[in-house]
């Protein structure tokens, strides 16, 4: 009878001492790959919002920041250029911005919140060139932004021409002002 009564708590003991070690071990075993699985520091960081003051940006130039590995143009337009985005409409692929290529809040002729201010992508919609800024018209070039991979050309909102490769506007990056001077890039929500 006692030799049954230390058989049965040795064998609850046993059974608890292994039951623990298994879960000791599924937990040693089952880490490596959630750590594997969860971004890293790194990773957040490179798709973290990007801050950027536009108050050093002059008329007629452009800021270049990169978000997500790639390059943000802000571009501090001219009277002259905003009034010019309504002259050529007539040549634009899309003057409406009604492909998905921009936040609702851009979906207008400037494709920006400020008039003054655009933020877009500078990467061409054809084959992912980096496009060039050019704010003024020097040996009768063209103005507003080329890409020299294939010929592609985008107005003062980074608006595609007709006839050349690059088949949509350039993409306008969500973004947000916290103050007349600060803009937030990746994030148009207050809390990111
Ligand atoms: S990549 Fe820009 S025109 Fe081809």
């Amino acid at each position: 009878m006692i030799d049954k009564k230390v058989n049965l708590s040795r064998r609850s003991w046993l059974i608890r001492t292994i039951s623990a070690l298994s879960t000791v071990g599924m937990t040693a075993w089952i880490t490596p790959f959630v750590k594997f699985l969860a971004p890293s520091a790194k990773a957040r960081g490179l798709g973290a919002p990007v801050e950027v003051d536009v108050s050093t940006i002059e008329e007629g130039s452009m800021k270049v920041v990169e978000w997500r590995g790639i390059p943000v143009y802000i571009i501090r337009r001219s009277r002259s250029d905003i009034a010019s985005l309504q002259k050529y409409e007539d040549e634009l692929k899309d003057p409406n911005s009604n492909t998905d290529q921009q936040p609702d809040y851009a979906r207008n002729r400037t494709r920006s919140i400020k008039p003054e201010i655009l933020v877009v992508e500078g990467v061409c919609t054809h084959l992912g060139c980096t496009p060039k800024y050019r704010s003024e018209k020097v040996d009768g070039l063209f103005t507003g932004l080329f890409c020299p991979c294939h010929g592609s050309t985008f107005d003062f909102a980074g608006r595609v021409y007709s006839n050349v490769p690059a088949p949509t506007n350039l993409r306008v990056p969500r973004h947000r002002y916290i103050d007349d001077d600060k803009l937030i890039i990746g994030s148009d929500r207050l809390v990111s």
